[in-house]
This record gives structure tokens, sequence and C-alpha cells, in this order.
């Protein structure tokens, strides 16, 4: 009865944690959470005003298939003057989230049966959605010691004749590595050239730490006509429930994927998309606070693991997770997979949540989300690191 496409489909491992968080919690248990990828912030004042004037002033009949023209001209001054790329509010189209937004510009690109290389450790994600759309997904794996970042080089021998697209995610979920400018020039560029088209998940490019963010789609017009940038308001302006996303891209293509939007949500609720218009036009200044707040919890969680035994971390210049690499107790924990073992080990006995790597394409890493207090991040800490040196 149901689709083999749906029996494909894998369980989100992130909500799979979520759920066993909740039974112990119900259980009286005081879990510290450190599985989930939504910031700790609340959303700006400003947005929050901004949704219930929607409300007041009526704005809640249906809009345009692909957003609001206020908000899609908010969204093109941000791009221009954020990430140096020059988009017509008519080459944006708003979404009901980046996921939403992934799944469609998916679906305006792939055939059934083209392949579509997705970077290993990768978000949970990208290749459900690659499926659910007919795609197929190629997995590459970078270097560890390269923090899994791919190069050019690596990617090629993967491309065949049916090879679509890469999709990026810069910073990357769940290792927070970052594609600085050359990186990503020396990586995208060659694999335009071969006509590929790039996803280009933008959606942590407001937590980066190590330098300056670099949206793919300004590294030159050729590049940018083969890229269809996703972005989103869930992260940085933590908008989560909120569900604003968007897409940038060529105006056939923009149309496309407008059409497609149309057809299935018709379009994002007005309210939110008035929300999120205000947070781009005046919650810059809440944006770059809460930047300096994650960079302060990333470099306490930097700093503490060089005492902990047993574990190391991919270096996070972006997003708000911390990679754990727990490659040091393979030998030592027994199970078939090694992150999941030692996630629930660490939940039941130490009531602490993460998500175990293999959700990722990744089984020696455990992601640790620091978008929460600092406080529970140092409790976190001091009981992972009990864990750790009961195998040393
Ligand atoms: C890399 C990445 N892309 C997209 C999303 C989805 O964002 P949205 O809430 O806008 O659907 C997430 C959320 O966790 C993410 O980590």
């Amino acid at each position: 009865m149901i689709s083999k496409r749906a029996r494909n489909m894998a369980p989100s491992m992130t909500l799979g944690i979520n759920a066993k968080v909740k039974s112990l919690e119900a259980e009286g248990k005081k879990i510290i959470d450190l599985s989930i990828g939504e910031p700790d912030f609340l959303t700006p004042d400003v947005a929050k005003e901004a949704g219930k004037a929607a409300i007041d002033n009526n704005m809640t009949r249906y809009g345009p298939a692909a957003g609001s023209l206020p908000l899609r001209q908010a969204i093109a001054k941000k791009l221009k003057e954020e990430n140096q790329v020059e988009y017509a509010p008519t080459d944006i189209v708003v979404t009901s989230g980046a996921k939403h937004a992934l799944t469609i510009a998916l679906t305006a690109l792939l055939d059934p049966g083209d392949e579509v290389i997705i970077p290993v450790p990768y978000w949970v994600s990208y290749p459900e959605i690659v499926k659910l759309v007919e795609g197929v997904p190629v997995f590459v794996e970078g270097k560890k010691e390269n923090d899994f970042k791919l190069t050019f080089e690596e990617v090629a021998p993967y491309l065949t004749s049916r090879t679509k697209a890469i999709i990026l995610t810069n910073p990357s979920n769940p290792t927070g590595a970052v594609y600085f400018k050359d990186e990503l020039d020396a990586l995208v560029t060659p694999l335009v050239e071969k006509g590929l088209m790039v996803l280009s998940d933008e959606i942590y490019e407001r937590q980066v730490y190590g330098g300056d963010f670099v949206s793919v789609a300004s590294l030159s017009p050729k590049v940018k006509e083969h890229t269809i940038l996703i972005n989103g308001l869930s992260k940085s302006a933590a908008m989560t429930g909120w569900r604003i996303g968007y897409t940038a891209s060529e105006s056939k293509l923009a149309k496309v994927i407008g059409d497609i939007s149309s057809h299935l949500v018709s379009h994002p609720s007005t309210v939110s998309q008035e929300a999120a218009r205000a947070a781009l036009e005046h919650a810059q200044g809440d944006m770059e606070e809460r930047r300096e707040q994650y960079k302060q919890r990333r470099d306490y969680i930097l700093d503490f693991l060089k005492d902990v035994p047993g574990i190391a971390s991919v270096a996070p210049e972006g997003a708000f997770y911390v990679f754990l690499d727990i490659s040091s107790l393979r030998d030592k924990v027994k199970g078939d997979s090694l992150s999941l073992e030692v996630c629930e080990a660490l939940l039941d006995q130490h009531q602490v949540a993460l998500v175990p790597g293999i959700g990722f394409g990744a089984d020696d890493f455990l992601r640790l989300s620091y978008a929460a207090s600092m406080e529970d991040i140092k409790e976190a800490l001091h009981r992972i690191k009990v864990y750790m040196e009961q195998w040393q």
C-alpha cells in the first residue's frame, strides 16, 4: 500500500533522539539536551510585533505564490548588501523554511535517476529529499584531517553523465566546518565548468567565527547562473517555528520553483512573511550580538575539550555545532554502531543528549549543539568528561 519511495525513507535521527529525551523527561529525569539544532534565543521583538500587526491588519488572505513583494525586496537587498550577489526580487521564491526550499529546488532540477553529490558528513535530510524526488544521492567523503572539506579532485572521480548537482552546506551541519573563499572557488568553479548545478545551503551564514562568509553565487557570474542559493530565517533570526526560507536563482529556474511551490503550499504563511520582512529590515543588531555569544560558547567548549581524554573535534569555524571525534573508543565500546552506543550511554547514565554521527554518515562522531545556555554546556561537558575518563 505504501509507495517504495516512502518506504525507502529513513526516519530522522534527530527527531528520534528528541522523542527519547521527552520520554525520559516524562519519567521525571532532568536531561541536558544538546541535540537540537535550534537557537536558544527568542525571535526578535520587531519581528513578533510585525507578525501581530499583520494579523490586526487582516493580512490573512492568499498572497502571491512566490512570496510577498516587500519580503522578496528585503531579501534581494540583504543578498546584495551582505552577500554581494544581485538578484531581482522576482528571482527569489519565499518558501516554508529552507527544507521546503531544498525540496522544490531539487524537484525543479532532477529527472528520475539523476545523481546528486552529497558531501559526507551530511545534514540528515539531504539524502532523503533527493530520494523522495527520485534522484540518486552520491556520497563523497572528505578527509578528517581537512575537516571533511572536499576538493574538486576528491569529487571528480564520482562525476558521471547523470550527475546534475552538488549540495553544499556552508557552514556545515554537522561539522561546523566553513569553506572560505579560496577553498570554495577551487571546489565550485571547476564543477560549474562541467555543467553541475550548486545547491548552496547557507542557512548558518551568520554563524561564522573564523573569517568572512562567502556566498557561492558571489564567486563569478557563471557560478551564480549555476547556483540555487538556499537560506532562511530559522537559524539567523531564531524563527524556526515561523517557517520562512527562500531560494534565489536565475529567473527561468525561479519561475519553475515558484510554480512548483504554488501547487504544493500556495505560499508560506502571510503573517510569517511579514515577521520575516521586519527581522531582515530591522533586527541586524540582534543577529550580530548572537553571533558573538555563540562564539564565546564555542571557544569555551574547544578549550574544555583539551582536557577530555580520548576526544578530538573538527575545527568548527561556523554554525553552532561541535563534531566530537570518538574514534578512540572504537575498540572499547561494543555494539553495531559506536556513535549510537555512546549516545545511549550518555543519555541513560549521564542524562546528556547528543546526536549520533551515524545519522550524518559518520559513525566515529557525535554532534554537540551549543545552541544552549552556558550553564547547561558546562555541566554537559563535565559529564562527558566523566564518561570518557572511565575508558582511559
Ligand atoms: C543545513 C540545514 N539546512 C536546512 C535546515 C532547515 O531549516 P528550516 O527550518 O528553514 O527548514 C536545517 C535545520 O536544521 C539545517 O541544519
